[in-house]
């Protein structure tokens, strides 16, 4: 019989919950300064993964009263093509935030697009002005996956002053932006990745522990330190074809204080997150 201890951190409830806020906040905008937030979301070419992800970021948008409009360009599309409707986007004010989805085609300069994106539309925080700021610890648009962490850390009521927080993963979507907004709250952060020499040691030192590695559960319980947060960023397929997390959930949650479960947990709040910066932008744009 296991023994599970760690709290379940419910990232779903958590994501309804901003959802519920930013539909209030939406109307009053609408209400009190004829604003609405408009988002658009642009797909090049056909990959499986990258259409449901942007289909369910512009059901959740239309969900809360966001206007949302998504570009469909083919595989074929030129660089050109795709910088001059990003260039329309940045000049049309109904727009508060432009998300191009990722990866892009191979022959198209994926650096080029995020940087022709307005700095101040940028609602996935990947332009180098935004990343500049976030790594200054100046506030800025917040990369939405780490900005969903946070809140999850948040929710625990736990101070991270001070802590050990291990970072598995440097990609410039999550592990990178992840370890400065750690930084920021005074945690004390490595960063691990593919060549770490040491990982699983590393790992058991981890008062906060944030796994985006992509591979199926691959922190072992083990390796988990008693008492620590554990933060699943995975999203991948076990031996089953189940859904399944970067972290052996059964195992961790035998020593962790709180987990997140996959699916549940960090997946639900990026997209929450999406719509929060969309909202941010919309508001700075009228300035308010
Ligand atoms: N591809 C995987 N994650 C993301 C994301 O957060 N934003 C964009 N634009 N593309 C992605």
């Amino acid at each position: 019989m296991k023994n599970l201890m760690a709290k379940i951190i419910n990232g779903k409830e958590i994501a309804a919950r901003v959802r519920a806020e930013l539909r209030e906040e939406i109307l009053s905008l609408k209400e009190k300064h004829g604003v609405t937030p408009g988002l658009s979301v642009v797909l090049v070419g056909d990959n499986p993964a990258s259409r449901v992800y942007v289909r369910n970021k512009g059901k959740a948008s239309e969900e809360v009263g966001i206007h949302s409009a998504q570009y469909d360009l083919p595989e074929s599309t030129s660089e050109k093509e795709l910088l001059d409707l990003v260039d329309r986007l940045n000049k049309d004010s109904s727009v508060s935030g432009i998300l191009v989805q990722l990866p892009l085609p191979k022959h198209i300069d994926e650096e080029k697009v995020i940087e022709a994106i307005l700095p101040s539309k940028d609602v996935d925080g990947f332009h180098p002005y935004n990343v500049g700021r976030l790594m200054i610890g100046a506030p800025t648009l917040q990369p939405c996956t780490p900005y969903g962490v946070m809140m999850l850390l948040d929710s625990t009521g736990v101070d991270l002053s001070g802590k050990n927080a291990v970072v598995v993963g440097r990609s410039n979507i999550v592990g990178k932006p992840m370890a400065m907004m750690l930084l920021k709250r005074n945690a004390t952060v490595t960063i691990c990745h593919s060549r770490t020499a040491d990982l699983a040691e590393k790992i058991k030192s981890a008062e906060v522990l944030v796994a985006a590695i992509g591979k199926a559960k691959f922190v072992k319980g083990d390796w988990v330190r008693e008492g620590a947060i554990v933060i699943d960023v995975g999203m991948n397929k076990d031996a089953d074809g189940k859904l399944c997390g970067d972290v052996d959930f059964e195992g961790a949650s035998e020593r962790a204080s709180f987990i997140t479960p996959v699916p549940g947990g960090v997946g639900p709040m990026t997209i929450a997150m999406l719509l929060k910066n969309t909202v941010e932008s919309a508001r700075k744009a009228a300035g308010l």
